[in-house]
């Protein structure tokens, strides 16, 4: 019998471990660098919470199952039903604005394909008790910040915004009564197909798509928000697009994406003000906004784009003992070394000098350190750096 990981779940082997942990670094970076704490939740969430967010049919989206105490659970599929449950719970200790990131394993049931998953990383970085547009910039620039650190510049992504309200009210002056049918026509890119008309009625689909279709020049805390946008320099990464509704129901003002120039690939990032969720879990009033950024489109960018890191190397220096009765010595050496903070490691049984060699170059190893009788009867060991072929004595207690 062999075994693979279910359909949707993927193994992290070092290769990919590597680049898992080089994003999520550069995720924890980019969010301290801005002044934002870490936080966390549980994995399994009570039903009740994710439905209370977005609404019963959430139950097919996601992994949800009766545990042995009886109680309804789900796997969380995203960080903001566990977030708005942990601020209001403790909102009015929080001191505001409460700016908060996280990096937590999420799960959906979907059907998997490029760039969707069943389970991924995503990045989560938000801001609680601030209805200023300042901080709806300052959390797009937190995104473009971490992709800029990757190596992603306004040649390769690109951020699509809208204002949620302004599509609302444009729904309200055409009398549309399922605004959430219609503002999911927009987010799916279906309004210009007949499933409109079917949705909406052929008469409010057309003078929906009419508006859609027209200029737009946006208004009041919007236009804020691009202006203050741009002076965090994002002028050439913003965008204004009506498509960008965000077709979850919780969303309440600025809405955005990321994504590829190329639209070779599925959003990278997604967010926005929710300014009632906090309320709708049993909290005060309280303005929140924020973005997610899953780690699987910003592998497949970075592959496509030939921008990934060189895997690191294992280690950076090899201790070969020279015979069997040396081994002991080079366990010494290597606890040495890794007091001071190099990366060390010495083979299990001593091994002949040139296999020594090719082990320590396929290893990554940029040095070798020779462990001889003589020399470690005088307390000195033979260092030998790769890629110059230099080498030299050096005594025990010079050796880092
Ligand atoms: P979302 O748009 O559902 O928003 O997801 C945000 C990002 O997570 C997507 O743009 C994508 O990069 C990644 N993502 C989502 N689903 C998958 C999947 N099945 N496989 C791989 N990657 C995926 C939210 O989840 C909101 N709760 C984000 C948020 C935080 N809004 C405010 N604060």
């Amino acid at each position: 019998m062999s075994f693979k990981a279910l359909p949707g779940f993927r193994d992290f082997y070092p290769a990919e471990m590597a680049i898992r942990r080089h994003v999520e670094g550069t995720w924890h970076a980019a969010a301290r660098a801005a002044g934002f704490e870490e936080i966390d939740g549980p994995p399994l969430e009570s039903l009740d919470l994710l439905k209370a967010k977005s609404g019963d049919a959430i139950v097919d989206e996601i992994y949800a199952f009766v545990d042995k105490g009886g109680r309804d659970v789900g796997l969380r599929p995203e960080l903001t039903p566990t977030l708005g449950r942990m601020v209001a719970s403790r909102a009015a200790a929080l001191k505001k604005p409460t700016k908060w990131y996280s990096v937590p394993q999420l799960f959906r049931y979907q059907r998997q394909q490029r760039g969707r998953l069943r389970e991924h990383i995503q990045w989560n970085v938000d801001v609680i008790g601030s209805a200023e547009v300042a901080a709806e910039a300052e959390v797009v620039a937190v995104a473009i910040d971490a992709l800029s650190r990757l190596g992603l510049t306004h040649e390769d992504i690109y951020v699509r915004a809208f204002d949620r309200q302004a599509a609302e009210s444009a729904l309200d002056n055409l009398g549309i009564e399922n605004k959430t049918g219609a503002l999911q026509l927009i987010d799916r890119g279906k309004l210009d197909t007949d499933a409109a008309d079917e949705v909406l009625g052929a008469k409010p689909a057309a003078a929906l798509r009419e508006w859609f279709h027209a200029d737009y020049t946006p208004e009041g805390s919007f236009a804020e928000f691009l202006e203050a946008c741009n002076s965090y320099g994002l002028s050439e990464y913003v965008t204004v697009d009506k498509s960008i509704v965000r077709g979850l129901a919780y969303y309440t003002g600025t809405v955005f994406e990321i994504f590829d120039r190329g639209h070779k690939l599925r959003a990278v990032a997604g967010g926005g003000r929710y300014d009632t969720l906090v309320e709708t879990l049993g909290g005060p009033p309280t303005p929140a906004l924020g973005f997610g950024m899953g780690d699987v489109v910003i592998a497949e960018l970075l592959k496509d784009l030939g921008r990934l890191p060189d895997h690191p190397p294992r280690i950076n220096t090899f201790v070969v003992p020279i015979g069997d009765e040396m081994l002991g010595a080079a366990r010494e050496v290597v606890r040495r070394l890794r007091d001071a903070g190099d990366r060390a490691e010495a083979p299990y049984v001593a091994m002949k000098l040139n296999k020594a060699f090719k082990t320590a170059e396929q290893s990554g190893a940029s040095r070798v350190v020779l462990v001889g009788p003589d020399e470690w009867a005088e307390h000195k060991v033979q260092v030998k750096v790769l890629e110059s072929g230099h080498q030299e004595s050096v005594s025990l207690d010079k050796l880092s």
